[in-house]
């Protein structure tokens, strides 16, 4: 037994040491393909007339790819920083390939609790507007793990937002969280429903929230606020999907979880509290496709005025529950996934909507492409073809 356990050790160790070197050498490949020996370096660290630079924080993760790919077909360009803790080179790559023009992309691999590297990074690259979507984002990690939450977000925001006053760059669109309204006793959740968040992912973005609001009513920055809902889907045109790190899966949303589920990855799923106050006891969630929420924040940016905060919830506004999803994922992946019921997880909320009623009257957005039966068949489909997430296609 011992020796096998030594053998697995390190044949485990060899495993990391080999993914670590494949995940330089990938780094070292793309950082030179940006390197200052190509011709586009001043392309980044120029601002030009009619071309607007937007950094991208988290860009290698799940919704920050997806908004790069976006804003790169918009004719945008585009800054990708992170660290890579959670997000995957390969979508940096896919992006890379898509869109190999000079001028258009380039990745930087920085962690943006190194304020000295951020500062680094705004001295030498001309940024018209920063989104800021890297964070650490699961509700259940941060009850266990709450300083590794307020450092991630809180205090990264609050170095981010130091390069942007230092480096004169004007306008910032802020990933936030439903969770930063706790457990309101009314629905629809509208923007003036009081934040009260009940768990230290809510509470950090709250007051990351407070911090950017309090900053900029001493400047002429733009800032926009937008309160997402639930996240779901991935690309139609099949370029990027969602695939957290293996060893978050147990933290994981519920569609990598009825994925992994059909796929047979695991025994089946477990639903997390069936005696909440809602029709069928499962907890209710408003669904929001990725596309159109990367919509919304290019509207955000079309729409973003100096010396003016908008804070929007973007959501259908249509709760479903948690049960209505297992079918719906069951529909999609035509998989008889077995679903387990078990007791309540810490922190969860249980019935969240919102009313987007704002955010269409002011930035002219509705959901246009959510619909849990095709937003979760979009993304299985993803899902099969990349078995591996990005590493093995
Ligand atoms: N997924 C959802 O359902 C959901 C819902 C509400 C809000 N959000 C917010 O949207 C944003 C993006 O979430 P996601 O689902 O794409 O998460 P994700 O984990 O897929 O992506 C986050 C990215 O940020 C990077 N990152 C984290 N810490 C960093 C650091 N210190 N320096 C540099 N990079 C860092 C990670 O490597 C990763 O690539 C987050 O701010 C999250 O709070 C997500």
């Amino acid at each position: 037994m011992d020796y096998l356990g030594s053998t697995r050790k390190s044949s485990c160790a060899g495993k990391i040491i080999a993914s670590a070197l494949c995940i330089t050498v990938c780094i070292t490949i793309l950082e030179q393909r940006q390197s200052p020996s190509y011709s586009n370096l001043s392309s980044f660290s120029q601002h030009e007339l009619g071309v607007t630079h937007v950094l991208v924080t988290g860009g290698a993760g799940y919704i920050g790819s997806h908004a790069a790919l976006r804003l790169l077909k918009d004719s945008y360009r585009v800054t990708i920083v992170d660290n890579l803790s959670r997000g995957n080179l390969g979508a940096v790559k896919v992006l890379q390939d898509l869109f190999p023009e000079p001028g258009r992309l380039q990745f930087i691999y920085a962690d943006l609790g190194d304020a000295k590297a951020v500062s680094k990074i705004f001295a030498e690259n001309a940024f018209d507007a920063v989104m800021h979507f890297a964070s650490v984002a699961y509700v259940g990690e941060s009850t266990t793990e709450p300083l590794r939450y307020y450092h991630n977000i809180t205090s990264n925001t609050l170095v981010v937002l130091e390069a942007m006053a230092a480096h004169k760059v004007k306008t910032l669109i802020y990933s936030s969280t439903c969770a930063t309204y706790g457990e309101p006793v009314k629905m629809p959740i509208t923007e003036k429903t009081p934040q009260l968040p009940i768990n230290p992912y809510g509470k950090a973005k709250k007051m990351a929230e407070d911090i950017i609001i309090d900053f900029s009513k001493t400047t002429d920055m733009a800032v926009m606020i937008l309160r997402y809902f639930n996240v779901i889907g991935s690309d139609p045109e099949g370029g990027l999907g969602e695939a957290p790190q293996p060893e978050l899966r147990e933290h994981g949303r519920i569609s990598g979880a009825c994925f992994d589920a059909a796929r047979g990855i695991i025994p089946g799923l477990k639903v997390k509290g069936t005696d909440y106050k809602t029709a069928d006891g499962t907890c209710v969630r408003d669904y929001i496709d990725v596309t159109d929420l990367v919509d919304a924040h290019v509207k955000a940016l079309a729409h973003a005025k100096p010396r003016k905060v908008g804070i929007y919830n973007v959501g259908t506004g249509k709760g479903r529950s948690v049960k209505e999803f297992v079918e719906a994922c069951k529909k999609a992946t035509g998989v008889e996934i077995k679903v387990e019921y078990l007791g309540r997880r810490p922190g969860d909320y249980a019935e969240v909507f919102c009313d987007p009623s704002k955010v269409k009257q002011e930035l002219n957005w509705t959901a246009q492409c959510t619909n849990l039966k095709k937003s979760l068949q979009i993304a299985w489909k993803w899902q099969k073809s990349h078995l591996n997430g990005y590493s093995h296609s």
